[in-house]
């Protein structure tokens, strides 16, 4: 395929990828070409149908990201079935209910940081080294609005997409020199299973919107092709950047 963002012969991881921003993420790298692996703890089977009945190339392997061991399979199975790792997409994420710090549960707070930011760290700690032997690439990782300034009722997510943030910007000055450039998108309110009990309470869903300067909503495939444009050459001069992904409302 011609043109921007071309990833003839390009293989991809993408974590999440059963639904929202993963599934999305996936589509549109098989799009532009690439070979996608649809990683999740749940299968993500609808979303490798869906590239595949696109005239791509997906397969699925389940994986928690918080567990190491699924996270060392999941590398090892990507390379034995397409030969390399050029791209990972570290988007799992989970959000914990909303409420005051101080009714947050510990379960929650530990839950939250497993997936969002060991998850993060286990993708990074394995891929990159996968990516190197391919000759360099990129990784991107899923950060948030909630990783630059904080929103109530949500102190554990907030601390672990700052930590992501921090996660992305070390492995971004780290890894810059030896060719995999490594850049965080932090999205804004997206429609997704994530943000669905807000989607479905419209005084909720007015008031998200109104954070943003377009007064909506994104669509995940907003987000998507931000991910594909961070990941390819197109981007070469970009490392350890995060891109708000959020119609100005971090810029306020
Ligand atoms: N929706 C938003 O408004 C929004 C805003 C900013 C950032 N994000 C981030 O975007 C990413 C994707 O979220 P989304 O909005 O598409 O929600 P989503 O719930 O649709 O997607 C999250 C995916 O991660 C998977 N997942 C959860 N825990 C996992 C684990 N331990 N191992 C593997 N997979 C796991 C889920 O099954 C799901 O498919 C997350 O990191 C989220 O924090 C979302």
């Amino acid at each position: 395929m011609a043109g921007m963002c071309n990833y003839d012969g390009k293989v991809v991881i993408v974590t999440g990828a059963r639904s929202g921003i993963g599934a999305a993420t996936a589509k549109k790298f098989a799009l532009l070409g690439a070979k996608v692996v649809c990683a999740g703890r749940r299968p993500c089977t609808d979303t490798v149908e869906a590239i595949k009945a696109a005239g791509g190339e997906a397969i699925a392997i389940n994986c928690d990201v918080a567990n190491e061991e699924d996270v060392k399979n999941l590398i090892a199975k990507t390379v034995e079935a397409y030969g390399k790792l050029d791209v990972l997409v570290n988007n799992a994420g989970s959000l914990p209910p909303t409420r005051d710090l101080v009714d947050q549960t510990v379960e929650d707070f530990d839950h939250t940081m497993d997936v969002d930011v060991k998850g993060v760290f286990l993708g990074m700690k394995y891929g990159i080294p996968a990516i190197l032997e391919a000759g360099g690439g990129a990784v991107v990782n899923i950060c948030s609005v909630a990783g630059l300034v904080a929103d109530p009722g949500m102190a554990p997510y907030v601390a672990a997409k700052h930590a992501v943030v921090g996660l992305t910007r070390a492995a971004g000055i780290e890894y810059a020199g030896k060719g995999v450039r490594v850049n965080g998108i932090a999205p804004g309110f997206v429609a997704s299973e994530m943000t669905q009990g807000w989607m479905d309470d419209p005084e909720m869903k007015a008031l998200v919107s109104s954070y943003n300067w377009q007064n909506r909503i994104a669509d995940p495939s907003e987000i998507a092709s931000v991910a594909a444009f961070l990941a390819s050459d197109e981007a070469s001069f970009m490392g350890a950047a995060i891109v708000a992904v959020d119609a100005g409302q971090t810029a306020h």
